[in-house]
């Protein structure tokens, strides 16, 4: 694993390391990597000393013939607390603050009541979103009644650690309840449980949640391009179910911006341009504010002028872009040329986020490779996130701080 962005090791590239310190960094690496600190900061190891820092220069050295439990207190009670003042590598939401910019990731609710999973997303991202529990499966039970609790929690974390706050997704044809999909509904019933849920939704979270997925996955993957038949909605309302959800929302919350969300509509192609007409209708009656490209793509992906073209043509409209569920998968298993792979695809895109004025965000589809969806809907591939299933940083978050940085 490259550490080469601490500030530490740009500063002084040749300072040589003590025995002492060699053998303090040997113990705790074997054990982690990257320590999460109960205060907002992430500390990488091997961090190595100035030659100036005589004190900490001379710890080292004496406590390398403590027992390894007292070599851990004394770590965790000196040692690290030293290095966050001394200065260590800033993390990537520090980065991406410093340059305007968005990075973050959806969350499994469930899983923020593990420390390391909690600790990592506070400290490295500073936006988030739900990857399931805002969907209209999970908050609303019954026609009758919503379920906010877990959805609650999400929203209670971000504002208590100030991450922005994404809502997904309020309308779209999957992840919706049975009791919708089985009852029988006239056009006006329809359009009414639409109506209901989206203002009830969008004023529970009201300043908290600050842009929603109106709608979700709308345009048709093949001829006859455009706002696909098939599915709850548009059967039983019909094609214009989009705008009335646009109008719905506009209504609910006049602040938010709206967001139409959609995959394979990144680049050139006749999905891309369906979507774009699609927004321009929208627009033309201020009820758009932005596009989230999902982009659930391969490792060795790169962005080209397609994708610079499609921005452009689109700031031109006044719409703006977030990458709202960026992964890069492989067929596993992992090895370091499809890591690196996976890193320059990283890379590749948060270059193209940073130099197109209308892309504010780059939002990941999870963050760590234990909890992805990936192998369950992509047999025999994943590994697509930038955090290993133990935490540590993979070559693509080196890649993404690298970015940052130049
Ligand atoms: O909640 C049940 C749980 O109780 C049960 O034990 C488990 C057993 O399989 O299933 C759980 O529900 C699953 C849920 O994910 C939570 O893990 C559903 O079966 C499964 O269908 C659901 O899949 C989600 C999928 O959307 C459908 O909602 C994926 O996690 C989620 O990553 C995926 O996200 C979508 C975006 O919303 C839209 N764009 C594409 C993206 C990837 O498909």
């Amino acid at each position: 694993m490259a550490f080469q962005h601490s500030r530490f090791d740009n500063a002084h590239e040749a300072a040589p390391i003590s025995w002492g310190e060699a053998k303090l960094i040997k113990y705790l690496s074997g054990k982690s990597e990257r320590l999460t600190l109960p205060s907002p900061a992430v500390v990488s190891l091997p961090v190595r000393p100035n030659n100036h820092n005589f004190f900490y220069h001379h710890l080292c050295q004496e406590i390398c013939v403590l027992s390894p439990i007292a070599l851990i207190t004394v770590f965790m009670t000196l040692i690290l607390p030293m290095q966050t003042v001394l200065g260590a590598q800033p993390t990537l939401r520090e980065m991406a603050q410093q340059r305007g910019f968005y990075i973050g990731a959806a969350v499994a609710i469930p899983l923020l009541d593990d420390k390391d999973y909690q600790g990592t997303l506070k400290h490295q991202f500073n936006i988030c979103v739900a990857e399931n529990d805002f969907k209209m499966e999970s908050l609303r039970p019954s026609r009758e009644r919503f379920e906010f609790s877990t959805a609650d929690k999400l929203a209670a974390f971000a504002q208590t650690n100030h991450l922005k706050l994404r809502g997904h997704t309020l309308v779209w044809h999957l992840a919706i309840p049975a009791w919708l999909t089985q009852g029988q509904w006239t056009r006006d019933d329809s359009l009414r449980i639409m109506e209901e849920h989206i203002t009830t939704v969008m004023q529970h979270f009201k300043g908290k949640a600050y842009a929603w997925d109106v709608v979700n996955e709308a345009v048709s993957d093949q001829a006859p391009w455009g706002v696909r038949a098939d599915g709850f909605w548009a059967k039983t309302i019909g094609p214009d179910y989009v705008e009335k959800a646009f109008e719905f929302a506009r209504r609910a919350d006049p602040q938010a911006l709206l967001y139409y969300n959609d995959y394979g509509a990144e680049g050139a192609g006749p999905k891309a341009d369906a979507v774009f007409q699609l927004l321009k209708d929208l627009k033309a009656k201020n009820l758009v504010d932005g596009v989230g490209w999902q982009s659930h793509l391969e490792s060795g992906w790169k962005a080209d002028k397609s994708h610079v073209v499609n921005a452009e043509r689109l700031a031109k409209l006044g719409i703006e872009i977030s990458i709202t569920e960026l992964d890069f998968r492989f067929t596993l298993p992992s090895t370091p040329e499809k890591l690196a792979l996976q890193a320059g695809s990283y890379r590749s895109m948060l270059r193209f986020c940073l130099t197109q004025p209308n892309v504010k965000a780059m939002v990941l589809w999870g963050f760590t490779d234990k909890s992805s969806w990936i192998p369950h809907f992509y047999k025999g591939q994943g590994d697509a996130l930038i955090f290993d299933r133990d935490y540590r940083p993979k070559p693509a978050y080196d890649a993404l701080t690298d970015e940052l940085l130049h």
